[in-house]
């Protein structure tokens, strides 16, 4: 009780300083050990483990890409109840992303937009923190995504997810590929036509010389239309692709918005997004076979909301915005409620 108060006034005051500040600030005293103490039981939950994709999950609940983008902090996450880390946006090469001020607080909304543009340390880096945290610290059950990304100046976008998935393979426990951000030009061309299949050609390509083949997910955009969604479903269902991420940010500005830095360009994130994320999930859900599979993420910020999306048809949840405004505690709150609600019929 007295933990959960002290979680909660820690983070108004971090929600004090500038986004970005208090998004590095605590990325670092995570990767150093600053983790609260959270009790998290998890025999507790064993009735929402599961098996997604060939991975056991001890519960459903997930970090979105995005918050450790450089795998900098994965053993201190596990710590705040998180079941799986979605580690990434990683682009080949280190690149610093946009130009600052990228992120801001939409507070009277409980919403963020950025324009990060894939601020990333490249692949090498990534790789031996990911490398390091297995050796040791990994526990059983802990479960690594690396979301895969092309740096913005590439002359070929399809050979940096190339690259990725071969370096990566070995390391991680599925792999997503972002091709919905929209904060790199022209990336979200690559969720349509022949530019999707000229990606999957290459990645299923570069696979099948893999010796290791972790589940491979595709990240999209909330934006597309339903016809753009179920094309792509489409696509992916016949090459063999294991499921989506349903969805990144939006570009789109709903007229509830209140806060004065809505007309931020950038993604939209939070409860704002929650509608259409869900709307997107459902059309997938509708064209897909049961065994594609589909991690739902935008403006999850509750049980309720969770129950929701595993009811349209989603596998697994991921959140980010949520924790920001919500604090350490989010994940244990989340899974208490699902305990304690009743909410747990939900496969
Ligand atoms: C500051 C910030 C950075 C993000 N960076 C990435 C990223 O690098 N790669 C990615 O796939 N998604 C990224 N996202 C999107 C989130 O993973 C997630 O899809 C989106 O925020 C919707 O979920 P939410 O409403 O729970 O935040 C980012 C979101 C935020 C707020």
């Amino acid at each position: 009780m007295l933990n959960n108060l002290i979680h909660r006034q820690s983070t108004r005051v971090l929600n004090l300083l500038p986004p970005e500040l208090a998004h590095n600030f605590v990325l670092w005293l995570l990767a150093r050990g600053f983790v609260p103490k959270l009790q998290i039981n998890p025999i507790m939950f064993s009735e929402v483990s599961r098996d997604v994709f060939g991975v056991s999950f001890s519960h459903p609940i997930g970090l979105a890409a995005g918050f450790d983008k450089d795998a900098r902090a994965i053993k201190n996450l596990f710590l705040l109840g998180f079941s799986f880390i979605e580690v990434g946006t990683v682009t080949p090469r280190p690149q610093f992303g946009n130009d600052l001020p990228r992120l801001y607080r939409l507070r009277e909304d409980c919403a963020l937009i950025n324009r990060m543009g894939f601020n990333s340390r490249g692949l090498n880096l990534v790789s031996r923190n990911i490398e390091t945290w297995r050796k040791k610290h990994y526990k059983p059950g802990q479960v690594i995504g690396v979301n895969l990304g092309a740096n913005k100046d590439t002359l070929d976008k399809v050979a940096d997810y190339v690259q990725g998935v071969k370096r990566i393979s070995d390391l991680a426990d599925y792999i997503t590929i972002n091709i919905s951000s929209p904060n790199t030009p022209g990336l979200r061309g690559l969720q349509e036509g022949d530019n999707l299949v000229r990606l999957l050609d290459a990645l299923n390509n570069i696979r099948a010389s893999c010796s290791k083949r972790p589940p491979l997910l595709f990240k999209i955009s909330p934006d597309l239309d339903q016809d753009s969604i179920c094309q792509l479903v489409n696509t992916c269902v016949n090459a063999g692709i294991d499921g989506l991420v349903v969805s990144n940010t939006s570009i789109s500005r709903p007229s509830t918005l209140s806060s004065k830095f809505s007309t931020e360009g950038g993604g939209l994130s939070g409860p704002p997004i929650s509608n259409l994320s869900r709307e997107a999930l459902k059309t997938v859900r509708k064209v897909a076979p049961d065994n594609f599979k589909i991690i739902s993420v935008g403006g999850i910020d509750s049980a309720e909301e969770a129950t929701r999306r595993f009811a349209d048809g989603a596998h697994l949840v991921q959140l980010y915005t949520s924790f920001i405004y919500s604090g350490a505690v989010v994940v244990k709150d989340i899974l208490d409620d699902m305990v304690n609600k009743g909410l747990l019929e939900c496969d």
